[in-house]
């Protein structure tokens, strides 16, 4: 059984547009999602709806939109989805494929066919929205994604933010919690957990992301995402203590990143022979492994070793 089949009952069904986006599409989409986290979000969807748990589905810091997309392509017959992005560029993000954040999630809404009202996008600096703000736009929210500014007042005012407008039975994702490039994320997730003592409590956790649940969900989110890890054969897991809660950890090599010459090398790739195509990860410098990653690579996985498959020298 997939994590899918766990949210193709008639209540939680996943729709075939999202099949296709989840299978296919969110490759060809610039962002940061890991594959673990996109599947674990389809299927912590899916659960809610079969366990009568409804809201909007909102995101701060959406990028290309590519987390965004699973969240608006998991919405329910009225449910509504929202976007909350200042949609700018930065030097980076202005010499991608489709020019720019703004451009490039309207390109990408289009040709997903995903259907947003103008209510469903918000285009705002985070830390200038109260609860209001999305409350009237998609009322009381059952999954809210964190992942905007990554300094500590962001999250400081983000976390509460997303908090206050939570639904009954819903939780909130927080990105990069852990992750040493943004150590701010977590002190900040830290503090604001201890500060709401134990009306917040740590869920489920990833290499990536932090999820966080009133208490009175948390466990039954927690024994969700242990079935969702049985189920997920390549997936290691061990419980891991967080703030003071035993969560489930789910460690996933695969990364989403890599799409954005996926698709033209993929041929190229499956035509080399076998050993000009793997390349054991670990034995390469970090940067390199990046490089490859970026420039030409994809990423498939032994039994317990990342590997990289690649088809040419890395760019300089
Ligand atoms: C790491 S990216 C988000 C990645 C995205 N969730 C994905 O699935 O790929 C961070 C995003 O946060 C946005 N952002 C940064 N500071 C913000 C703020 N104060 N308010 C709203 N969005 C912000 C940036 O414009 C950027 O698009």
């Amino acid at each position: 059984m997939t994590a899918e089949s766990e949210c193709s009952d008639a209540s939680g069904a996943v729709s075939p547009a999202l099949r296709n986006y989840l299978r296919w599409k969110i490759y060809s989409i610039n962002g940061y999602l890991k594959s673990l986290d996109a599947r674990l979000i389809v299927a912590l969807a899916g659960w809610q709806t079969s366990n009568k748990i409804v809201g909007g589905l909102a995101e701060i810091g959406v990028h290309h939109g590519k987390l965004f997309f699973l969240l608006a392509l998991s919405r329910q017959i009225g449910e509504k989805s929202l976007a909350i992005d200042l949609f700018e560029d930065d030097e980076m993000n202005a010499s991608t494929r489709f020019g720019g954040r703004s451009r490039a999630f309207s390109t990408h809404v289009a040709s997903l066919n995903v259907a947003l009202t103008s209510t469903e996008v918000l285009k705002a600096d985070s830390l200038t929205l109260i609860s209001d703000d999305i409350l009237s736009r998609v009322g009381r929210v059952r999954i809210f994604s964190v992942d905007g500014g990554h300094l500590y007042h962001h999250v400081a005012h983000d976390l509460p933010l997303a908090f206050s407008t939570l639904a009954p039975g819903g939780i909130v994702i927080v990105d990069d919690f852990c992750n040493s490039e943004w150590p701010e994320v977590t002190s900040a997730t830290y503090d604001f957990v201890r500060a709401q003592e134990g009306k917040v409590v740590p869920a489920i956790l990833t290499r990536n992301k932090l999820y966080l649940a009133p208490p009175d969900i948390a466990s039954a989110y927690g024994e969700f995402a242990s079935r969702f890890a049985a189920r997920e054969k390549q997936m290691s897991r061990a419980p891991v203590e967080v703030m003071g809660a035993l969560v489930v950890y789910f460690l996933s090599a695969i990364s989403l990143s890599f799409n954005f010459h996926f698709k033209p090398n993929f041929k190229k790739i499956c035509s080399l022979p076998a050993h000009a195509r793997k390349i054991s990860a670990p034995s390469m410098p970090r940067v390199e492994r990046f490089r490859f990653i970026m420039s030409s690579g994809a990423l498939t996985r032994s039994r317990n070793t990342p590997t990289l498959i690649t088809s040419a020298t890395p760019k300089a």
